[in-house]
């Protein structure tokens, strides 16, 4: 690739009709980046989870994806209640999801640590009451 790649994907908050959406195109847009398999599964994941996550607890948001030669760089940042306690909300299992989400299959308490685990750089700061920030870097092993 000789240019980076950047594009901003809106996620409205309670949208579960749209949820996935963001993602799918994220997902188009690699493969014709011709992102490696591996790389692509880790992305595609750590984005479904962000989008789930804004559209399950926040007001709105917004995913920056930015590709270089090098890494995939998703910026997550929303407007919603932010999360209190952070070392909480990052054990697997840990949810707050209501019965309204579970009755959708979401609300496992894994979305934020399946992100960390599939990112090589993972930054998550919330403020309560403003909103959540997650930085995810993602390297292109072998380039
Ligand atoms: N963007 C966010 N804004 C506010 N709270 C959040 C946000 N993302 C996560 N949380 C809080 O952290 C908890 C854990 O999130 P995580 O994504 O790990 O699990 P989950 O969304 O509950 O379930 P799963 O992702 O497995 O469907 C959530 O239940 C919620 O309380
Ligand atoms: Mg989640």
């Amino acid at each position: 690739m000789n240019r980076a790649y950047e594009k901003t994907f809106s996620v409205e908050g309670d949208n579960f009709d749209n949820a996935g959406t963001a993602s799918i195109e994220i997902k188009k847009i690699l493969k014709d980046l011709r992102i490696d398999e591996d790389v692509l599964r880790k992305t595609a994941i750590a984005v479904y989870e962000s989008e789930l996550n804004i559209i399950s607890y926040a007001r709105s948001g917004n995913i920056t994806l930015y590709v270089d030669d090098d890494t995939i760089n998703i910026d997550v940042e929303d407007e919603g209640p932010g999360i209190e306690d952070i070392d909480l909300a990052m054990q697997p299992g840990y949810s707050t999801a209501t019965e309204h989400i579970r009755q959708m299959g979401f609300g496992a308490g894994m979305g934020l640590y399946n992100i960390k685990s599939c990112s090589d750089l993972f930054e998550i700061s919330s403020t309560p009451n403003v909103g959540t920030h997650l930085k995810i870097i993602i390297k292109r092993n072998g380039r």
